[in-house]
């Protein structure tokens, strides 16, 4: 077998990163347009020579093997083997592992053990707890598919049995297979009359044990204590019988216990591991991130909301954000690309609710297709919990406080602006409140985070500061605010903070943009600044950009639409030289009434690929499908959200012009911006009427 310095050598990495990317080239190198983030000219370069590629527009770079496993989302192995099959060549692609000698000793007594576990259950003795498995479901073949065993009662049956075989009392220590008794000294069996669930790590490697009381016995669950190689929050019950179906699958389904998972591989569900009951660990999160970009959380729906989901939403988003910025330094971080985009909607946390007080395990035995509908239509979180909220609640006051305790928390916990400001104008309709409020209770959970466990969460909507009747009288209230000028701060939170606060004071162009449009407002206020630079230049085209391809990707799902808001899109077209293209794709295209038609009407055009469409598509792939009505005011928003966007960088664009501007000039140039002020409040004033907030809710 060849390793993997022969295959670099036999497959050159230009060919391989060609087939993704238009390569010119320059010199030594190659260069092209980076296919990890949207860019005009090419700062993407690949030197054949030392085998590597960098981009010095969003600071991605590795070898070929990297290339792929980023492109096609697989991990180390996968992408060894694809490039191998393509050379023709097999390489070995496992990576020596360091050896540890005390946790080979632990795994080699707990194979032993396991051995001996799974005789008891099959010798006369262990007839009963053969039995109990028989009346939970569960078959021979199960039971030797992964090793269940039983565990005799009697106080040191497997310390006998192992030491006739040569292992120390110590040595079973070390695997936590027995525990020394402080008073008498004495060293007994820890596991009896249970049964047992051989627990393997992803590699296969057996590193503990749960064992469950078959006679009312206490805990219900003993398991390994934490060993050389067992450490609770790092268990994934059945992750390595789960590892191929889920990467296959793109899905990987948590539930919390032992029996469930089991009876999940034993339906044909191989995708399904077990947390072990507790809330996920980061370490967990990020296995199983690593493993499947859909994560989906199978938790009874009851007590989904209060305290598992909770509890890792939070960490939920840290391991995602981890798992995916560490590349993307050298550039201000709310640079989005589009990888990074789809990739975030993607990797949301899913969850399938149960019904209330059922066990994964009773529904997968009793009805396999109910399972399966479940996890397929399980939610994004966000949706989750927009489910609970506008379903689950019986008044508005409930509404509003389940918007408080489970919702804020999330939509605060997103770090995509666009993204975000997408559920904070839902949540506001929901509420039938201004977005503006919303948005600074977001903006307050954001800058004041407090511990992902603690249930007050920090900021607070409704701290009475304003009250349901205001989006009743919506007009009034609000239009008053905005003529006084003090929209920006009218939806303070508790502390009176409003989001001016954000804003440095040498920070000239805001003044009299005084913005209504809370989620361009957003985008800048939770943006870091990048030192030495204007912040307004650097993030002037993000807010655009974001609308923009959430306007292509909502037309490329919804191509019926497209003739509709032909007249509109007209004036909007992007700037941005591949958008632009696809822009003009969409638009010639009126006729066309799936995504498919408008991938097969594509001539080759270097700029609009059917891989540039598909990712435009997925942007919005975690969406909600909308009937008719729900999908015009979406669009309708998304139009005016983006027409105002561009008012408002002209409005900016003016304000800089004045500040720069000789004497002779200023009178033309403060008449424009006189001008452009005034749309833009006309703007804010017709996206704030009734007449539409009594639309948007219906
Ligand atoms: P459950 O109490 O929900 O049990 O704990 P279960 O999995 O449904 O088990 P059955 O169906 O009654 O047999 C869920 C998981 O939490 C862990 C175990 O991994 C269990 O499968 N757990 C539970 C413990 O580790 N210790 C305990 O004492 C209880
Ligand atoms: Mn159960």
């Amino acid at each position: 077998m060849a390793d993997l310095e022969a295959l670099k050598l036999a497959l050159p990495i230009e060919t391989v990163i060609g087939e993704y990317v238009q390569l010119r080239k320059a010199g030594a190198t190659f260069k092209g347009l980076c296919p990890f983030h949207t860019e005009k000219s090419p700062s993407f370069t690949v030197s054949p020579q030392r085998g590597s590629f960098r981009c010095f527009g969003c600071g991605k770079s590795g070898d070929v093997v990297t290339f792929l496993m980023e492109i096609e989302k697989l991990d180390f192995k996968e992408a060894v083997r694809r490039l191998g099959r393509k050379a023709g060549i097999e390489v070995e692609v496992d990576r020596p592992q360091p050896v540890d000698p005390e946790s080979d000793e632990v795994a080699t007594v707990n194979e032993a053990a396991g051995l001996f576990f799974q005789g008891a259950l099959a010798s006369p003795a262990g007839a009963a707890a053969r039995a109990y498995l028989q009346r939970r479901g569960i078959t021979q073949a199960t039971i030797d598919r992964f090793g269940l065993g039983w565990a005799p009662a009697g106080w040191d049956r497997l310390l006998r049995y192992l030491g006739q075989r040569g292992h120390s009392a110590e040595s079973l220590g070390r695997a936590g297979l027995v525990t020394r008794n402080t008073e008498s000294g004495g060293v007994y069996d820890r596991f009896r009359d249970r049964l047992i669930f051989p627990i393997r790590d992803a590699k296969g490697r057996l590193i503990g044990f749960g064992g469950r009381e078959l006679d009312g016995a206490q805990p219900k669950y003993l398991n390994s204590p934490e060993t050389k190689l067992f450490h609770k929050g790092n268990v994934l019950y059945l992750l390595d019988a789960a590892l191929d179906t889920a990467r296959k699958a793109g899905t990987i389904v948590v539930v919390e216990g032992y029996m469930d998972a089991l009876t999940a591989h034993q339906a044909g569900f191989g995708n399904v591991v077990a947390s072990l009951g507790t809330a996920l660990t980061e370490r967990q999160l990020s296995l199983l991130y690593r493993t499947a970009r859909k994560v989906v959380m199978a938790l009874d729906a009851d007590a989904a909301g209060q305290k598992a989901v909770q509890q890792t939403i939070h960490l939920a988003y840290q391991v995602f954000e981890r798992q995916q910025t560490p590349q993307l330094s050298g550039r201000v971080a709310s640079e989005r690309t589009p990888g990074r985009y789809q990739a975030h909607v993607d990797m949301t946390l899913h969850v399938a609710a149960l019904p209330s007080g059922v066990d994964p395990d009773e529904v997968i035995l009793a009805e396999p297709q109910r399972w399966r509908a479940l996890v397929e239509k399980a939610l994004p979180i966000v949706e989750f919990f927009f489910d609970l909220v506008a379903n689950g609640s019986a008044s508005a006051a409930e509404r509003r406080q389940r918007a408080n305790q489970e919702l804020l928390p999330v939509i605060a916990e997103i770090a995509d602006p666009l993204e975000r400001g997408h559920y904070v104008d839902r949540l506001a309709t929901v509420l039938e409140v201004p977005e503006s409020v919303i948005v600074s209770a977001v903006e307050q959970l954001r800058r004041h985070p407090l511990a992902p466990t603690s249930t007050p969460y920090g900021a607070r909507l409704g701290n009475g500061r304003w009250k349901a009747g205001d989006a009743a009288r919506g007009e009034g209230a609000w239009v008053r605010r905005q003529g006084t000028g003090i929209a920006r701060e009218s939806a303070a939170g508790p502390n009176g903070g409003g989001s001016s606060e954000a804003y440095s004071p040498d920070d000239g162009q805001e003044g009299a943009a005084s913005s209504a449009d809370p989620v361009a407002d957003d985008m800048e206020i939770t943006s870091p600044p990048a030192p030495g630079r204007r912040r307004g230049e650097i993030f002037e085209a993000t807010g655009e950009r974001s609308r923009q391809r959430y306007l292509l990707s909502m037309l490329l799902r919804y191509p019926r639409m497209i003739g509709r808001y032909a007249e509109a899109l007209e004036p909007l077209r992007p700037d941005d030289e591949r958008m632009g293209a696809a822009w003009d794709h969409l638009l010639a295209h009126p006729e066309a009434r799936t995504p498919e038609d408008l991938t097969a009407a594509l001539n080759s055009n270097e700029l609009v690929t059917p891989a540039y469409l598909e990712a435009l598509l997925r942007d919005t792939s975690a969406y909600q499908t909308l009937e008719e009505a729900r999908l015009r005011v979406a669009l309708d928003d998304a139009i005016a959200l983006l027409r105002a966007e561009r008012l408002r960088l002209a409005i900016s664009r003016c304000q800089r012009e004045l500040r720069d501007a000789e004497d002779g000039q200023r009178q033309a140039i403060l008449e424009r911006l006189v001008a452009l002020t005034r749309e833009k409040v006309a703007m804010d004033y017709n996206r704030t009427r009734p007449a539409e907030a009594g639309a948007r809710a219906e």
